[in-house]
């Protein structure tokens, strides 16, 4: 078996490369020698043991709520009706779904974060929970490429909508490169019960509705889940999430429709819905506050609980009077290009200290790296905002604890 295992890292070390346009000779020699890596695990949740985030493309909450497809599958779980994406365009609400942040990210542009910067999958380390992505159409496990075509050059795969693979701290290890899999992957991990607790789940271009439109997105998702929710090793305590990354009017609310569905959900909110403010930060905080996992002491750190895991833990989440805001737009960081480019190219630096909503304190690795330094934004709040440049402020929230309300704005 290690020797099996070694003999996998020496291939992936030896053929794959992190070039942004590899050549389809290095492709067709990765496909043929790289091994997906499935790692099994068994920590049990509060809420859930599994969860499965599947992101669509680029839809306003109305226009998708009018779908049929969707809207039937929401009708057996829970509506979320006040879950906001954090910026445009795509890439850096897929950065923030793994690391907690964006960077100043305003851009679908070629990045690799440097090393210092910690993910999810530092998180999930901490109790070896198995994690893993499906990406549709990724030519084989741990593909870097900026993109992979069909035969008929139409776009399938893209990393820009590859959470993990953006990160240096992630391809930099070749185990943690080939959890990184395709859709061949999942059915074989599925069949062979070997999927992981967490997953993120990224249709193709077609499928996800990029190249498409909601319509055709709908039906994907319906296509694809409905048998999946029949399989009980699929669906026994897992908590499948559907979402879109970004609304697609960038001059509108950013808020986008969302629903739970899973053997995780209680039959008694079969068909409800749930108007607790989130954003794509509250996943990683409810991953964290479920497993019992720190925090990145990122934006995830104040970010709301979903209600299940909420009420498992006893956390107040905090009401956000969302009249005036828009999270349309993003702050000055290192990865900005366009209106922020000449503010900052400096990495955003975490907390280093606090319990965050999870209520685990924040992870070892970031406590370390940035031991001493002052973390650059107000990270304890449930949504991110920059005084400096005036993006989400004005915005009040609350929380009412033991009969007190305490009101901020930001
Ligand atoms: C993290 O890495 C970046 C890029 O190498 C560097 O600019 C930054 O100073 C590092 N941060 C810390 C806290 O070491
Ligand atoms: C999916 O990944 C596997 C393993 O890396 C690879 O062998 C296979 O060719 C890929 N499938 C497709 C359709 O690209
Ligand atoms: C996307 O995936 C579907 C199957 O889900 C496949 O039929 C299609 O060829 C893929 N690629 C493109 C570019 O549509
Ligand atoms: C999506 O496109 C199909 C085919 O062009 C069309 O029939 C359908 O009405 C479109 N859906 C929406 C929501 O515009
Ligand atoms: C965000 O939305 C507001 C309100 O519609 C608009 O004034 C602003 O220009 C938008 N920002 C961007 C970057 O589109
Ligand atoms: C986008 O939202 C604005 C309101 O902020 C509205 O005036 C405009 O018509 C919308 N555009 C589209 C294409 O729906």
């Amino acid at each position: 078996m290690l020797s099996l295992l070694l003999a996998g890292l020496t291939l992936a070390a030896a053929q794959t490369t992190s070039v942004e346009y590899p050549t389809a000779a290095e492709i067709e020699a990765a496909r043929a020698s790289v091994l997906p890596y499935s790692p099994v695990s068994n920590v049990k949740g509060k809420a859930f043991s599994r969860f499965v985030d599947i992101w669509l493309e680029n839809v306003d909450y109305p226009t998708a709520s009018r779908d049929p497809h969707l809207a039937a599958l929401a009708k057996e779980g829970i509506l979320l009706t006040n879950y906001w994406a954090v910026t445009h365009p795509s890439e850096p609400n897929y950065c923030a779904s793994a690391s907690g942040d964006t960077f100043g990210m305003d851009n679908d542009n070629w990045h690799q974060i440097p090393a210092n910067v910690s993910t999810i999958a530092d998180l999930f380390d901490t109790k070896s929970l198995a994690w893993g992505e499906y990406q549709e159409g990724l030519p084989y496990a741990g593909y870097q490429g900026y993109e992979y075509l069909a035969a008929s050059g139409a776009n399938d795969y893209m990393r820009k909508h590859n959470p993990l693979i953006l990160f240096d701290s992630v391809t930099n290890d070749a185990l943690r490169l080939r959890q990184i899999k395709n859709f061949s992957s999942f059915y074989e991990d599925l069949e062979h019960h070997r999927l992981p607790q967490y997953m993120f789940v990224t249709p193709n271009m077609t499928d996800d509705g990029h190249d498409t439109n909601v319509t055709y997105a709908g039906k994907w998702t319906s296509d694809w889940l409905t048998p999946l929710l029949k399989n009980d090793y699929f669906s026994d305590d897992t908590l499948v999430m559907l979402t879109f990354d970004e609304a697609g009017n960038y001059t509108y609310m950013n808020k986008v429709y969302t629903f739970l569905l899973g053997g995780a959900v209680p039959d008694h909110l079969r068909g409800t819905t749930d108007d607790t403010f989130y954003t794509h930060y509250s996943v990683i905080a409810s991953l964290s506050a479920n497993f019992g996992l720190p925090s990145l002491g990122r934006w995830d750190c104040g970010a709301n609980l979903l209600s299940l895991v909420a009420e498992q833990t006893g956390y107040v989440n905090y009401e956000v009077d969302t009249t005036t805001l828009f999270s349309n737009e993003t702050y000055p960081g290192p990865l900005s290009a366009n209106e922020y480019s000449t503010y900052s190219d400096v990495w955003p630096v975490p907390l280093t200290a606090g319990e965050c909503s999870a209520g685990n304190g924040i992870v070892d690795v970031v406590k370390k790296t940035y031991k001493g330094r002052e973390a650059t934004y107000n990270y304890t709040a449930p949504f991110p905002y920059n005084a400096k440049t005036g993006n989400n402020v004005g915005v009040k929230y609350s929380r009412k604890e033991n009969g007190k309300v305490e009101v901020f704005e930001t």
